[in-house]
């Protein structure tokens, strides 16, 4: 089995972030084969054109990091049924400038909680709206929906309930084979 890099964004800028800890748990419990790294976003200032002829730095970085993964995960929580400011902001970032949109045939996957029971599900389809647009290939299936408990996962990224655990064991598992699937059919530097 190949082995890719996954550059993770967490969609939350909170200390205290559940979402962290699901990123956590979900770099603990991906199979070997996923290299998994964060891609962070909390220092970009809020993108304008008028960067587009001179990037900061901590956009190039970003931009930067991204070429250098094979694949990107979305970890985000739900704000006001939508995705947070902060995750769009980035993602508006490394889509310019224009012609040089960052997710281009990069494959991504969407994953997030939150304490309500419909768990970041509409906030995922505004998600998955957005880099449909940005020609990101996107794992449909398999969706995950984590409603968060108090304990269900440790400052360890130490998952404590095994279900959950084996759900989100066999959701990293499929990334990795979607990865795979895609590099199969779009071969990296083809047309
Ligand atoms: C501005 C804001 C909007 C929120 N909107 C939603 C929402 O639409 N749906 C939801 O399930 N939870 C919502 N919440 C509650 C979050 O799910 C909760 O704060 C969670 O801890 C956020 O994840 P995080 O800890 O990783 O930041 C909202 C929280 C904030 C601060």
């Amino acid at each position: 089995m190949s082995t890719y890099t996954v550059g993770y964004f967490v969609g939350s800028l909170a200390r205290a972030s559940i979402n962290r800890k699901l990123a956590l748990a979900l770099t603990r419990l991906a199979p070997t084969e996923l290299q998994m790294r964060e891609i962070p976003i909390g220092e970009l200032p809020l993108y304008s054109y008028d960067y587009d002829a001179a990037f900061p730095p901590v956009a190039r970085a970003l931009k930067d990091a991204i070429a250098a993964v094979d694949a990107v995960l979305f970890v985000t929580p739900e704000y006001n049924r939508s995705i947070p400011g902060a995750l769009k902001n980035a993602i508006d970032w490394a889509s310019r400038p224009y012609g040089q949109n960052s997710f281009t045939r990069k494959p991504s996957a969407v994953i997030g909680t939150s304490p309500g029971k419909i768990g970041t599900a509409v906030g995922q389809q505004h998600l998955r709206s957005i880099l449909a647009f940005c020609n990101s290939p996107l794992m449909n299936a398999i969706e995950a929906y984590i409603q968060f408990e108090k304990g269900l996962i440790t400052d360890e990224g130490e998952v404590t309930n095994s279900s959950t655990a084996d759900f989100l064991r066999n959701f990293m598992t499929e990334f990795h084979g979607f990865i795979s699937r895609v590099y199969t059919v779009l071969p990296r530097g083809g047309t």
